[in-house]
């Protein structure tokens, strides 16, 4: 298939690194298309971790194109971080292999001093990972963003920035309390990023068109995940970009006819980090094992993530909001030794039983999880080849899941590693 898209059935962290490294292997081009520094997508290759934040997860393969897309805010400070440290490790040697689209907005350090000043003093946390990213996409909304075209003319940066500044300052010292920043050092500053990063900046959804013409595949890479959407997830407990599939077109500059398929990557169970409601929330012994067992904490900030069962409300409403044509199921190896595993049906609120996962946060923190039991396995299964050599209670598990999703596991993922999936169906291959 030529064009797929993945993107993350829950609240983010499910895995998608990993399962994007694995498949850029059988693609050309990785392409992220939204979300920015607030990722942390976490890559073990021959026993080495990369955490990456902006890249495109398909970095590590020698002869692929990464971009990132219109639809991403760059802080372009991580950005150049990240492609030193990719050329001290020995990739990233070519300097083609990566392009940035000249349309992705910029985030300065004062999107990050709002970010963390009105979080420190919204009442109703979101828990924010303060990278910037709310106030950079309302920038982009208001039409006051800087883009990285603007860097091509040096007093078009300087004027925007100075209105920007104008603005930010009196937000930052009246409204926050906080210390307001200068132009000059900060125009100097971002000056040396454009320039730093000029050779990658280019318009990248030409580039694609081309690339779609000579049939080339090309893998989506979405960030974050389904629930934390800003228009179908927990509102306002959300980040602010559209994390769903649809927007993997506007977000890099592609039509909706060109998509062949988009995958839905869910954990064996549920995470979730940073405020907002989460029904199948375990604050017990069980919640310490996954988190502890599946090393359940944030790539971006460290914070511990809090943990759950899986939950197939969430994930049928992810099927239906980016029409997922297949699953891959992650960390199935972090539920091996528990005696029995609960999966959540529905949700019970009242007297009432609802199927569908509700607009409302608030009703959403009311809804009791309706379970149902399956039998655990003891085996570690790390090691498996095939899902025909699973334990028969795990092979119950992810059919169980399949059919409370209606979508078919194409892939499991039973370790960190490369090598610990299982690959029941290639989309890059069909
Ligand atoms: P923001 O994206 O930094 O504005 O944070 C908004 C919400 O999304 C917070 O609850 C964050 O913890 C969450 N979030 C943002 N990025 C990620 C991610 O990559 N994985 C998991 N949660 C995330």
């Amino acid at each position: 298939m030529a064009c797929v898209v993945v993107v993350g059935t829950q609240w983010g962290d499910e895995g998608k690194g990993k399962i994007i490294d694995l498949l850029a292997e059988f693609a050309d081009v990785i392409v992220r298309f939204q979300g920015g520094s607030n990722a942390g997508h976490t890559l073990v290759v021959e026993g080495e971790k990369f955490i990456f934040h902006l890249m495109p997860s398909g970095i590590l393969h020698k002869g692929k194109t990464c971009i990132i897309g219109n639809g991403v805010v760059v802080d372009p400070k991580v950005l150049i971080e990240e492609i030193d440290q990719l050329k001290e490790q020995g990739y990233l040697q070519d300097d083609s292999q990566f392009l940035l689209s000249e349309q992705a907005h910029v985030i300065f350090p004062y999107h990050k001093q709002i970010d963390k000043g009105r979080e420190r003093i919204r009442s109703g946390k979101i828990g924010t990972t303060g990278r910037g990213i709310g106030p950079a996409y309302e920038d982009k909304v208001a039409r006051d963003g800087i883009r990285f075209v603007d860097f091509s003319d040096e007093e078009v940066l300087r004027k925007k920035l100075e209105a920007n500044l104008a603005q930010k300052n009196y937000y930052l010292t009246h409204v926050l309390g906080e210390e307001g920043l200068e132009l000059e050092p900060l125009y100097q500053e971002y000056m040396q990023y454009g320039t730093r990063l000029r050779q990658h900046v280019t318009n990248t959804s030409l580039f694609l068109a081309q690339q779609i013409r000579e049939g080339k595949q090309i893998l989506f890479e979405g960030a974050q995940g389904t629930l934390l959407d800003v228009d179908h997830g927990t509102y306002p407990y959300v980040t602010s970009s559209n994390t769903v599939a649809g927007n993997a077109c506007a977000g890099a500059g592609i039509g909706p006819t060109q998509i062949d398929l988009v995958m839905g990557i869910s954990k064996a169970y549920t995470t979730r980090v940073g405020g907002g409601p989460f029904p199948t929330e375990l604050s017990d012994e069980i919640g310490e094992m996954l988190r502890e067992k599946g090393g359940e904490y944030g790539a971006t900030t460290g914070r511990p993530r809090r943990c759950g069962w899986f939950d197939a409300v969430v994930v049928r409403h992810a099927v239906r909001v980016n029409g997922l044509g297949g699953l891959a199921i992650t960390k199935l190896d972090t539920l091996s030794g528990l005696k029995t595993i609960k999966v959540c049906t529905a949700y019970q609120v009242g007297d009432d039983v609802i199927t569908e996962f509700p607009a409302s946060s608030e009703l959403v923190a009311r809804c009791q999880p309706v379970y149902e039991e399956l039998q655990g396995w003891h085996e570690e299964i790390s090691a498996v080849k095939e899902v025909s050599q699973l334990p028969p209670a795990a092979q119950r598990y992810l059919e169980r899941i399949e059919e409370l999703t209606q979508t078919p596991i194409h892939i499991v993922s039973i370790g960190a590693q490369r090598d610990e999936t299982i690959i029941r169906h290639n989309p890059l291959l069909s």
